[in-house]
């Protein structure tokens, strides 16, 4: 086919997509209305930037219409390793966003694999893979080493600091009589970058019922409210990095995307009378000690982080933690305390607030 074929072919193409992409848009800001207003921070979900069809920045292909089956399909875009190739996504995980049964695996087009081909991905934390923060609070580091943290009950602590953001968290817990440390597990999270806060929270719950949503989001100390039907996610791209929360389940789980940060896949998980029995924790009836799973990948260098589990992704980091044992201990919390889930001071943080933000501090410290 001759060149200039080609090119209108393209050019077609191109003209699809972005009226794909306009429509795409429209529907997704229909939800959430009344977010990210009286925020002070300019944010506004505004459409019509053109920008952003639901692939977000970081994919490397265009969506094409879906299968009459019901298959999605990614035309890889120049450059990439499958340049030009459609990759269809197999019949057991059609959908790269599973909306009916959000359980379900879902499709993962990479056009710089080298098979070219879609996989299927379940959306959850991996409470044993690379960085991962679950249970009493365990992490599995950026170098493959698991280890525990207790932090302290009520304490707040760096996970990661970096120059571009950071990642504190909250920890709640209990002392069992006799005991000679405080049991904890993670709370909350909160992801600070530029001016904006975004905070990812388990609720307190009494009686554990999973059906029932017990997270809370706040966006820059606004809650946020997830949609659960549609295309289930909240998004504020009205700046530089889009920010994305999207449910993986009907309750209880979320990904969360800020672009060229960090992404995440929290859910919320109770404490189990099983599990309490087998670890004495002796927790109160009335409490579950609601906490998160997480686990986080990171999109940016990582050669100069710094935080609790920050710094496991050095380059040339040696753990200090002692191997074969049941429960290797990282230890550090003078290092990474902060005085709150919103400081950004700690001996070794990293990340300082651009200069003139001290107006959305109050707002941003309500939580
Ligand atoms: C692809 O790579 C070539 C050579 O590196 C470059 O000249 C071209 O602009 C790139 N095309 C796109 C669409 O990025
Ligand atoms: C896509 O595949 C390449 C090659 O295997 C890998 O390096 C890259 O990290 C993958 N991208 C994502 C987003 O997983």
């Amino acid at each position: 086919m001759g060149g200039r074929k080609w090119s209108l072919l393209v050019a077609i193409f191109i003209l699809l997509i972005a009226m794909d992409a306009a429509i795409a848009q429209g529907q997704g800001n229909g939800n959430g209305n009344g977010n990210g207003n009286g925020n002070g921070n300019g944010n506004g979900n505004g459409n019509g930037k053109g920008k952003g069809d639901d692939n977000g920045k970081a994919s490397n292909y265009d969506h094409l219409s879906t299968l009459p089956s019901g298959q999605e399909r990614g035309f890889c875009r120049a450059n990439t390793t499958c340049e030009f190739k459609t990759i269809v996504c197999p019949p057991e995980c059609a959908e790269r966003k599973p909306k009916k049964n959000k359980k379900q695996k879902a499709c993962f087009i990479n056009c710089s694999s080298s098979t070219c081909e879609a996989t299927c991905k379940v959306r959850k934390a991996k409470c044993d893979g690379y960085g991962s923060l679950c249970y009493d609070p365990r992490f599995v580091g950026g170098d493959g080493v698991m280890f525990y943290f207790h932090g302290a009950k009520g304490g707040n602590f760096a996970i990661v600091s970096d120059v571009e953001f950071q990642i504190n968290a909250h920890f709640i817990g209990t002392r069992p009589q006799g005991r000679t440390r405080d049991y904890t597990w993670v709370q909350a999270l909160s992801v600070m970058f530029d001016t904006h806060t975004l905070v990812i929270a388990a609720n307190r719950v009494s009686h554990w019922d999973e059906s029932v949503d017990s997270l809370t989001i706040k966006w820059n100390g606004e809650l946020i409210n997830v949609p659960t039907d549609g295309e289930a996610e909240w998004r504020a791209n009205g700046d530089e990095r889009e920010v994305v929360v999207e449910r993986t389940d009907e309750a209880n789980s979320v990904r969360v995307t800020i672009s060229g940060l960090v992404e995440m896949d929290i859910s919320v998980k109770p404490i189990g009378e099983h599990e309490n029995k087998v670890h004495n924790y002796q927790l109160p009836s009335d409490d579950v000690f609601a906490h998160l799973e997480t686990q986080f990948r990171f999109k940016k260098s990582t050669d100069n982080f710094e935080g609790v589990l920050g710094q496991t992704y050095r380059p040339g980091y040696v753990s200090p933690v002692k191997r074969g044992v049941p429960m290797p201990m990282m230890g550090g919390e003078d290092k990474y305390h902060t005085l709150s889930l919103f400081s950004t001071s700690c001996d070794l943080c990293k990340f300082q607030r651009p200069s003139g933000v001290a107006s959305t501090e109050g707002l941003v410290a309500q939580y």
